[in-house]
C-alpha cells in the first residue's frame, strides 16, 4: 500500500525509531545547520516544531529520505540494496513503466485552512534561512512546482526553489530547458502571466516522481501513480485550475509575470554543486493569490548540500543512472554492464559506465552515448568508461582503472561547448555577463586498450572460487576481530 501523505510516512519513521521531534529551534540558520549536520552524520530524520516565533504545529520535516534505509522505504524497494544494486532495481522498474493518471477529487485535507488574496501571508509559515550566505528565506526546497502547458494541456511537476520576497510574493528559479520554464515562457510569449501551483510537503513517492526528468509531454503525476501503484488524488486549484495533490501539507497558487515586466533579485542560495554560484540575480516572481494548508502543516525541507551528501534522496544518482542506462539501451547501445553517477559529482557531474568491449571504438561509443542521452547530458563534466570487471559505483575501483588502464595521451578527449547552467561554479564572470552557460566535458577511456586487451597484464586478485573455498575452510580466522577505532 502506498503512503497516503507525508505525515503517514513520518509516523512510520517515528514508529521505527528513525525520527526525532526537535522543539525550540530557530528558523534563522539553526534549523539549516542542524539539518546539515544530521545529514552528514546520517542521523535520524527530524521534524522541527515550536519553531522560534511560531505557534506549535507549524512544522518543518527534514532529511526524510536522506539515508538509504529511508529512501528505499519511500521508493518501495527492498532494504539493504546499495550502489549498482539500486541502479539495477530502478532499471527493472523503469522497464515496466505504464502511466497511471491522477484521480480528480473535489476536496482534500489541504483545504482545512484557506487564505485568498488579501488574506495571504506567507510569513505565517516558518520558512528557514538555511545557510549563512542565503539571500533570503526559502519556503520551497523539497517542493513541487506544478504547471500546465497552454498548448498541449499536460501537467509538469518538479522541485524548483521558492524564496519568500514578502507576504504575497515569492521568487522562483527555474533553469533553462526545464519543462516548467518552457511552459511559463509560452504564456509569456502570448503576453500572459503564467499560472502556477506549488505544493510544499507531499506524499513521498509523489515527491520522488516529481524530481524525475521525464520526456516532454509526459506528466510526473502519471509517473507518481505508477510508482505508487495507485493514482495520485488531486484537487483542481480554485484559482488556476492546476491539479494539486489533495493530501499536500501546504500549497499556493499564483501567477508569474513575464520577465520583461517584472523580476526581483533572487539568491544567493546554497546549491547542490556545493557553492553559491548563481549568486543574487533577477529572477521571475510569483504573485500568490491563494495559500492553503492542513491543520498543523509540515513544510518538507530539502536544502541542497555539498556532495557527496544527499540532500533529499539517498541514491538519487542511482535513479538518474538507471534512466541513463535505459535510454542508452533504447538508443541501441550494446555491451553496457553498469551506469553510475559518482556521489562526489552530485547527481550530474560524474558518470561512470562499465562495458564489455566487443569491438574497436566500443568504449568511446558507450562513453559518448552516456553523455548524449537526454538524462545524461545536462551538467555532465566527466565521463569515465571502465571494463566490466570494474564496479562503476565504487569510486576506488573506478579511480584504480583510471590510474592503471588509461594513458591520457590516447585515452582522453575534451568536448567543448556542452550544457551547463547558472549553478555551475566554473562559469566565469565574463561568461555569465554574456549569458553563456556552457563548459567542456572530459571523456576518460579507462578500459584496457581493445587492440591488445588480451595481452594486458592479469589482475592480482584471488579468483572468487578460491576465495570462497578458502573462506569456507578457514572461516574462524576472520571472526571476532575487535572493532577498530
Ligand atoms: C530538492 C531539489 C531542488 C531543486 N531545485 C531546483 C531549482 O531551484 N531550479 C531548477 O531549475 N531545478 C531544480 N531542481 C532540479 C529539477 O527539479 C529536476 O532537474 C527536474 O527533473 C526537472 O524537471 P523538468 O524537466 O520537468 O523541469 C531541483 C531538484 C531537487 C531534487
Amino acid at each position: 500500500m502506498p503512503f497516503i501523505d507525508m505525515r503517514q510516512f513520518i509516523d512510520v519513521l517515528q514508529s521505527q525509531g528513525d525520527l526525532k521531534v526537535v522543539e525550540g529551534a530557530d528558523w534563522d540558520l539553526e534549523i539549516g545547520t542542524i539539518t546539515e549536520l544530521a545529514c552528514q552524520k546520517e542521523a535520524h530524520a527530524m521534524v522541527f516544531d515550536k519553531i522560534k516565533g511560531y505557534p506549535a504545529g507549524y512544522r518543518i520535516a527534514v532529511n526524510l529520505l536522506s539515508t538509504h534505509r529511508r529512501a528505499l522505504l519511500a521508493s518501495g524497494l527492498p532494504q539493504g540494496l546499495r550502489g549498482l544494486e539500486i541502479v539495477k532495481a530502478w532499471k527493472e522498474r523503469l522497464k515496466k513503466y505504464k502511466p497511471v493518471p491522477p484521480r480528480k477529487v473535489s476536496e482534500g485535507p489541504l483545504f482545512e485552512n484557506v487564505f485568498k488574496d488579501e488574506q495571504v501571508n506567507l510569513w505565517k509559515l516558518p520558512s528557514p534561512k538555511w545557510n549563512e550566505k542565503d539571500g533570503g528565506r526559502y519556503l520551497g526546497t523539497g517542493c513541487m512546482v506544478i504547471t500546465k502547458d497552454p498548448d498541449e494541456g499536460w501537467v509538469n511537476m518538479a522541485p524548483y526553489r521558492v524564496m519568500v520576497h514578502d507576504e504575497k510574493t515569492t521568487g522562483l528559479y527555474i533553469a533553462a530547458a526545464h519543462h516548467g520554464r518552457v511552459m511559463m515562457e509560452k504564456y509569456h510569449a502570448r503576453g500572459q502571466d503564467a499560472p502556477v501551483a506549488v505544493a510544499f510537503g507531499q506524499e513521498v513517492a509523489t515527491y520522488i516522481a516529481s524530481t524525475y526528468p521525464l520526456p516532454w509531454g509526459q506528466s510526473e503525476y502519471e509517473f507518481a501513480g505508477f510508482l505508487r501503484g495507485e493514482p495520485v488524488e488531486v484537487v483542481e486549484g480554485p484559482v488556476t485550475g492546476i491539479p494539486i495533490p489533495a493530501t499536500a501539507e501546504i500549497a499556493m497558487e499564483g501567477f508569474v509575470p513575464p520577465q520583461s515586466k517584472e523580476t526581483r533579485i533572487e539568491g544567493p542560495f546554497g546549491e547542490w554543486p556545493g557553492y553559491y554560484a548563481h549568486g543574487a540575480m533577477p529572477e521571475p516572481v510569483v504573485h500568490v493569490k491563494a495559500l492553503y494548508h492542513r491543520d498543523d502543516p509540515i513544510i518538507f525541507g530539502a536544502p541542497p548540500r555539498r556532495p557527496p551528501y544527499p540532500f533529499d534522496l539517498a541514491g538519487r544518482g542511482a535513479i538518474r543512472a538507471a534512466q541513463v542506462w535505459e535510454e542508452m539501451e533504447r538508443a541501441g547501445v550494446t555491451g553496457v554492464k553498469g551506469v553510475y553517477k559518482l556521489e562526489s559529482g552530485g547527481i550530474h557531474f560524474i558518470t561512470a559506465v562499465s562495458v564489455k568491449q566487443l569491438h574497436q571504438g566500443h568504449a568511446n561509443w558507450v562513453a559518448s552515448a552516456a553523455a548524449s542521452v537526454k538524462t545524461g547530458a545536462p551538467l555532465t563534466r566527466i565521463v569515465i568508461v571502465v571494463d566490466e570487471d570494474i564496479d562503476p559505483s565504487n569510486i576506488y575501483d573506478v579511480m584504480w582503472a583510471v590510474a592503471t588502464r588509461c594513458d591520457p595521451e590516447e585515452a582522453v578527449q575534451i568536448v567543448k561547448g556542452v550544457w551547463s547552467n547558472e549553478l555551475d561554479p566554473m562559469i566565469s564572470p565574463e561568461k555569465k555577463a554574456k549569458h553563456d552557460y556552457t563548459t567542456s566535458r572530459i571523456i576518460i577511456n579507462a578500459c584496457r586498450p581493445y587492440r591488445w586487451m588480451n595481452d594486458f597484464p592479469p589482475v592480482v586478485d584471488a579468483s572468487p572460487e578460491i576465495k570462497k573455498k578458502t573462506l569456507e575452510k578457514w572461516a574462524s580466522l576472520f571472526e571476532g576481530v575487535p572493532k577498530q577505532a
